[in-house]
């Protein structure tokens, strides 16, 4: 336990700029600070810092709080870790006890995994530095292959003595429990109460270090070679490793990566360790395998350049090729390094220093596209059929490039080496971001379906809104504010003007309030707004819920919050009753415009006086959303319109703004209203 005085001075201490730049790059804007977020799929930089609050938030996925909320969050951490975590970033010393028994048991699963990696990792390191099998066995390996004995620290490398339970026992003996040790592959057999055998037996430890540099697996290697043994024995997948998850390198090389704005991609652990070891620091391994989006994006949260580093056989190179899409979905500046035939990053390093080495990949570091398209040209060599095929490839590579402008840049590029004409390119990359873009869409309804079939009916019971997995479209948070108006107000008029009149009542004179003015009903004025404009409801459900408002319109006594609600469509009972509920009585929108005190109680009599500025600003906000759609599409249809269409399409674009800038003035000017 950590005591009350403790805990202030840690939060005292943590700085959420300092913390947050631990795991992600961040660059100042104004007062704040900007990044990607960690904590979903963050092409563009959601991820807000605000040094004077001390707080982080995603605006696009809602994660963040407070230093301590955010490394419980990205490092899966406890309450209790975290803070020990930060005391230990900033030098507060926490007394740490002996865990008891029932502190042992009391922690969850990860933790105790995490404890248990620890342990072991300084377990294999003392093994290697001190026991007579270790040092002749070990480190007679390691200093064999060229490691020094810094570097060797440094990664924390170990050894696993040759006597199959060694480590188990010992471990055990110090209080950890069996299915621990089962649980992190530590050890393995131990049916019908055998004894626990060691996995990494007679092997040289790499443990694998997370973000933040917590032990998640280990990488054993085999000393020498033996026939149908893997050179490799690793930590098996577990709930706290997952190897597609991590980068082997990455809590060691993320300082160098900021300060070189540059990573360099290898493949294995010895990779890793030799280019250190020649003082190039900005290097992560793959680990044999293929990248994957979310490895990607670790290295994206500091820097978008990585250089990709080959042996220079062939069949490497061929295989490494098709990886390499996905680091150019993810907008990476993708560069080549081959290095000569028969090095590998490892055996390359070790023959040079530093200095010879940086050399070497600047002069041979090559851009991927060009690397690519040279290297198939090579190939194809005069063959038509082939290079047709080698011409699609090429082209299917830059389709996946987000950014338009470093499109165009590698169509012009490669319509040179390919000697083609450059608009024959572009309609084909056109034709397969069409395409891809198709596909994902497809693929993404296909998951929505599969995940609102089998969303749970608790949400309705308690009020919650399904975000996730309903489909909803482009205007639908829109339309679905505006139905919220029309289910609880009706035909209430959007606004009533009363005017103080006097009025003899037997010998005094009373002054009173008189209507003397009445607006529209919110529902009629809505279908005038809305029809006014040609817009129709684009959700099927808040269509047919509008219709049936629209049908009651002369029925003066028409309670549609009441009708609504006691609908026999439980689809729209169901809504109705959510936007019945005080809860969300506010859009974000209007709660934003009003200040905090907009979602208390007293908020609903605030709105029911303020429908005739409310009530506008939603119909305004949702043409605003189309004219903002609709100035998309013709960008879009720009850059690929020939010249007869170009001029049309630019008078389209230049009236649509025109309506934004009225659109948007109209919508700033309620909100100043307001105040
Ligand atoms: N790898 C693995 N299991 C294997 C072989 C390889 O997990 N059976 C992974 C390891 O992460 C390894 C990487 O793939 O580091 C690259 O493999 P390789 O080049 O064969 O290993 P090196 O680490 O380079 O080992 P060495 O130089 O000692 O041969
Ligand atoms: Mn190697």
């Amino acid at each position: 336990m950590i005591d009350q005085i403790t805990i202030g001075r840690i939060q005292d201490a943590a700085q959420i700029v300092d913390v947050v730049s631990d795991f992600v790059t961040l660059r100042r804007r104004g007062a704040n600070y900007v990044g990607l977020c960690p904590f979903h799929d963050d092409r563009t930089p959601s991820f807000y810092v605000s040094p004077s609050k001390n707080i982080c938030k995603c605006f696009a996925c809602g994660e963040g709080g407070s230093p301590i909320h955010f490394v419980m969050k990205h490092e899966q951490f406890s309450y209790y870790e975290a803070l020990k975590y930060l005391a230990r970033k900033y030098g507060i010393e926490v007394v740490e006890k002996e865990y008891t028994d029932e502190e042992k048991q009391a922690q969850s699963d990860r933790e105790s995994m995490f404890i248990l990696n620890e342990y072991a990792r300084d377990y294999f390191v003392k093994i290697l530095h001190t026991h007579p099998e270790g040092k002749a066995v070990g480190m007679t390996y390691f200093r064999e292959r060229g490691f020094r004995d810094d570097v060797i620290k440094k990664f924390q490398l170990g050894y696993s003595l040759e006597q199959r339970d060694a480590f188990s026992t010992e471990a055990q003996k110090a209080g950890y429990r069996r299915d621990y040790l089962l649980k992190t592959g530590l050890s393995a057999g131990g049916e019908h109460n055998q004894p626990l055998v060691d996995r990494f037996r007679g092997r040289v430890l790499f443990p694998v270090q997370t973000l933040s540099g917590k032990v998640v697996a280990f990488g054993g290697r085999i000393l020498k070679k033996v026939e149908n043994v893997g050179k490799y024995v690793n930590s098996p997948e577990s709930e706290i490793y997952s190897k597609s998850r991590e980068l082997y390198g990455i809590y060691f090389a993320k300082s160098a990566i900021v300060k070189q704005d540059k990573c360099f991609l290898v493949e294995g652990y010895t990779d890793v360790i030799s280019m250190h070891q020649a003082g190039i620091e900005n290097v992560v391994a793959s680990s044999g395998t293929a990248l994957t989006h979310g490895q990607i994006r670790m290295i994206h949260r500091f820097s978008e350049n990585i250089t990709v580093l080959y042996d220079g056989d062939a069949a490497g190179i061929k295989a490494a090729l098709r990886g390499i899409d996905l680091l150019l979905e993810d907008g990476m500046n993708i560069k080549v390094v081959l290095l000569p035939e028969g090095e590998d990053p490892d055996s390359f390093a070790r023959k040079q220093n530093a200095e010879q080495f940086n050399r070497f990949i600047l002069e041979n570091e090559v851009d991927f596209i060009r690397f690519k398209t040279q290297l198939l040209l090579e190939e194809t060599g005069d063959d038509p059929v082939k290079r047709a095929g080698l011409i699609s490839n090429v082209v299917e590579s830059i389709a996946l490039i987000p950014n338009a402008i470093t499109r165009s840049v590698y169509i012009q590029e490669c319509a040179q080496m390919l000697q083609m004409q450059e608009r024959v390119l572009i309609a084909e990359i056109n034709r397969i971001r069409r395409r891809n873009y198709d596909r994902k869409k497809e693929q993404k309804e296909r998951e929505e379906k599969v995940q609102s079939a089998s969303l749970p009916s608790v949400t309705a019971a308690t009020g919650e809104k399904p975000r996730k997995g309903v489909a909803t479209g482009p205007f639908d948070r829109f339309e679905r504010e505006i139905i919220r108006y029309v289910i609880r107000y009706g035909n209430t008029p959007i606004y009533r003007k009363y005017e103080k009149q006097k009025r003899k009542e037997g010998k005094k004179v009373v002054e009173e309030d008189v209507l003397v003015e009445e607006g529209p009903g919110v529902t009629e004025f809505v279908r005038y707004d809305l029809e006014r404009d040609r817009i129709a409801f684009s959700n099927d459900l808040y269509r047919r819920i509008f219709e049936e408002a629209t049908a009651h319109l002369q029925d003066a006594h028409f309670d549609a919050g009441r009708h609504f609600i006691s609908h026999a469509d439980p689809e729209i009972s169901r809504l109705a009753s959510e936007l019945m509920s005080d809860r969300y009585q506010l859009s974000k929108i209007h709660a934003k415009i009003l200040g905090e005190e907009a979602g208390d109680k007293s908020s609903r009599l605030l709105e029911r006086n303020l429908l005739n500025s409310y009530v506008p600003r939603a119909t305004t906000e949702l043409k605003n959303a189309y004219v903002l759609q609709k100035i998309e599409e013709i960008k879009r249809a720009l850059k690929t319109a020939g010249q007869n269409d170009f001029t049309g399409l630019i008078e389209q674009l230049q009236q649509l703004q025109e309506i934004k800038k009225v659109l948007s003035k109209e919508l700033g000017e309620r909100i100043i209203l307001k105040y």
